[in-house]
């Protein structure tokens, strides 16, 4: 794909994409409703420029469930209902999923700590918290990826130049 050269990562998702999963809710970093995973690290899409990413690996909400199955972070979101409007819950998961890769965190306060770049305005914390340890206890990594290339350029149409 060609993008111009200022796009940011999450406007390259949604607006070049079609990938709409990923949220922008801040857009300047404070939020998370953005987070990705880029080569399995989570990241705020909002603070990258697209082309800073080419030829990395960026795994969406998108990418994270296989045909009908749902990851297992996605069903444990379900199951402990840690959602009310699920404007925040693609990041919530994408970040979860990362911070599960991290291995760092152990208990539920930690949890809470490293995932504190994950704002949720329905306030849905203890629900989220339960989800993610129970996706951790059942050992829930990540699975799928979506591959994309990122080279700069300008989109037919683009007027923000
Ligand atoms: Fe990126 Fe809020 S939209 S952190
Ligand atoms: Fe509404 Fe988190 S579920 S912001």
């Amino acid at each position: 794909m060609e993008v111009a050269p200022w796009t940011t990562l999450l406007d390259a998702l949604r607006e070049y994409l079609d990938l709409t999963g990923t949220k922008k809710g801040c857009d300047h970093g404070q939020c998370g409703a953005c987070t990705v995973l880029v080569n399995g690290t989570r990241i705020n899409s909002c603070l990258t420029l697209a082309i800073m990413k080419d030829g990395a690996e960026v795994t969406t909400i998108e990418g994270l469930a296989e045909g009908d199955a749902l990851h297992p972070l996605q069903r444990a979101f379900v199951e402990h209902d840690a959602f009310q409007c699920g404007y925040c819950t693609p990041g919530q998961i994408c970040s979860a999923v990362g911070l599960i890769r991290e291995g760092r965190a152990k208990t539920a306060d930690e949890v809470r700590e490293l995932m504190s770049g994950n704002i949720c305005r329905c306030g849905a914390y203890p629900n989220i918290v339960e989800a993610i340890r129970d996706a951790m206890r059942a050992g829930g990594g990540s699975r799928g990826h979506e591959r994309i290339f990122l080279h700069p350029g300008r989109r037919r149409g683009d007027r923000s130049a």
